[in-house]
């Protein structure tokens, strides 16, 4: 892939959060992802690259944009696998709250998981604990090697979970264990990267999410020197097929880095659409906004922080009129 383009990709989730973020707090979740999915969409278009979404907004008869298989960019350039969250944390901007994020990573054609839209359990954690907790083993034991890899105690070590209901579970074993819990409402993908940050506060992110969410999430902790592994878990016969469907034969594998993200290089970018721990989301006043985005290449190991100033009145087609 072309160095420029990790550069260019700025620009695609830039819009993407400018688009959804006008939708903070006004309840409605589908306006929002609709605002940042078609201001990807045709951000995407001047991009150069020949790309193919792997994971995108559904299947093509159920989303009008950046659907799966979807050629992006303008037709010019590498052949890329693209995975796009448009806007990662739905429920998080129709209620304003924290860690919406848009989101894209892309890789050299076929080296992204295709995964299945259903549940992966995850566990993720950043560049000091790789290589020192496994997904088949107990809380306990992860909670103790990263403790151990971070030269804490466990009751310093801070796990962050999605709050759900099939997590009760989970929760009590991390208590039990004596580390601190962060629970989050949304926005998973934000969780697995910032294990990688230490002023996050966070060490290790156990639980269920989307699977989609975890390759973004993958190919974020590539970039960053992080880990994440996983588990489909497929609730029906269903789901089982669509997972054989998408080439995952053994669909009890545990997923490690190389399943997810495979090759030497990926580039990932995510803009903060509200507030969070490592990026600021959007701020409009008057006709100015900003944004922060997080950029950065597997291959080269460059992570870059972006702050973005936008004219609203040079780029009309930023205004968003809820
Ligand atoms: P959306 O942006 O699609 O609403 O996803 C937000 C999210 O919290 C993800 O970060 C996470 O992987 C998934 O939903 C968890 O799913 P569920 O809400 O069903 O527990």
């Amino acid at each position: 892939m072309e160095r420029s383009l990790t550069m260019e990709l700025v620009r695609v989730t830039e819009a993407a959060a400018l688009a959804s973020a006008r939708w903070m707090g006004r309840g409605k979740k589908d306006e929002a992802d609709d605002a940042a999915t078609s201001a990807m969409r045709d951000v995407f278009d001047t991009i150069p690259m020949k790309g193919t979404v792997v994971i995108g907004e559904g299947e093509m008869d159920e989303a009008p944009m950046l659907y799966i298989g979807e050629k992006l960019g303008n037709g010019y350039g590498p052949r890329v696998d693209v995975a796009v969250d448009p806007l990662e944390g739905t429920n998080i901007v129709a209620q304003g709250t924290w860690n919406a994020l848009s989101v894209l990573a892309v890789a050299d054609h076929s080296k992204l998981l295709h995964a299945p839209d259903m549940y992966m359990e995850k566990l993720a954690v950043g560049p000091e604990a790789v290589g020192s907790v496994d997904i088949n083993a107990s809380v306990e034991e992860n909670l103790k090697a990263v403790a151990k890899a971070k030269n804490k105690d466990v009751e310093d070590v801070v796990a962050i979970v999605l709050n759900r209901k099939r997590h009760e579970g989970l929760i009590e074993e991390i208590r039990q264990a004596g580390a601190r819990i962060k629970l989050i409402s949304d926005g998973d993908v934000a969780a697995a990267i910032n294990t990688a940050f230490d002023h996050t506060g966070v060490d290790i992110l156990f639980g269920s999410g989307g699977a989609p969410e975890g390759v973004l999430a993958a190919a974020a902790l590539k970039c960053l020197g992080g880990e994440i592994q996983g588990k489909l878990l497929p609730e029906n016969a269903e789901q089982e097929e669509r997972c054989m469907k998408m080439g995952i034969d053994d669909i009890h594998k545990v997923l490690h880095m190389d399943d997810f993200c495979g090759g030497d290089d990926a580039i990932f970018a995510a803009t903060g659409v509200t507030d969070g721990e490592l990026l600021r989301g959007v701020q409009f006043k008057g006709v100015h906004a900003t944004t922060q985005t997080i950029v950065m290449r597997a291959k080269s190991g460059t992570v870059r922080f972006i702050d973005g100033d936008h004219s609203l009145k040079k780029k009309p087609n930023l205004v968003i009129k809820p």
